[in-house]
């Protein structure tokens, strides 16, 4: 076969960068300890009513100005829906889904993530504006998806 000099080039520069990025990215994740931590907080998700903390959902007060929200995902809800949490408070999430993967985006904040079965998710924010804040799902869980939402309460 023959190949072009343009065409030798070109490749050799592909597999370099390619070589290279490799590199970059194995380097920081072995050597540097980078990578994403996976499979740190696992759970049943056939066991999840009667797995702690989600045997108990909902808010609770976990510091002088802290909140821990216990949250189960399901089609086509969230338990509890309609929480409340005072303003200037951070609040930590933990949440797991019962069947399928959804999503957990709030509106007019940067809390958006997935929400994966088998899986504990955890997120903290802070709300510093007083408000209703929309809830949504945003990965397509089935035919109710469109519904999925609920409101978190900020006052
Ligand atoms: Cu849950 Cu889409």
């Amino acid at each position: 076969m023959h190949l072009h000099r343009y065409e030798k080039i070109w490749l050799s520069f592909g597999i370099f960068m390619l070589l290279g990025f490799m590199g970059i990215v194995g380097y920081q994740t072995f050597a540097m300890g980078m990578g994403p931590p996976s499979h740190k907080e696992t759970i049943d998700p056939q066991k999840v009513e009667t797995t702690a903390p989600f045997d108990e959902p909902g808010v609770k007060q976990i510091g002088d100005n802290e909140y821990e929200v216990v949250m189960i995902l399901q089609a086509f809800g969230f338990t509890p829906g309609n929480i409340e949490v005072p303003v200037g408070a951070k609040v930590n999430f933990t949440m797991t889904s019962k069947d399928v993967i959804h999503g957990f985006q709030v509106a007019d904040t940067n809390i958006n993530t997935m929400v994966v079965p088998g899986h504990i998710q955890k997120i903290s924010h802070t709300f510093n504006e007083p408000g209703e804040y929309l809830v949504i799902c945003n990965e397509y869980c089935g035919a109710g998806h469109q519904a999925m939402a609920t409101r978190i309460i900020v006052k």
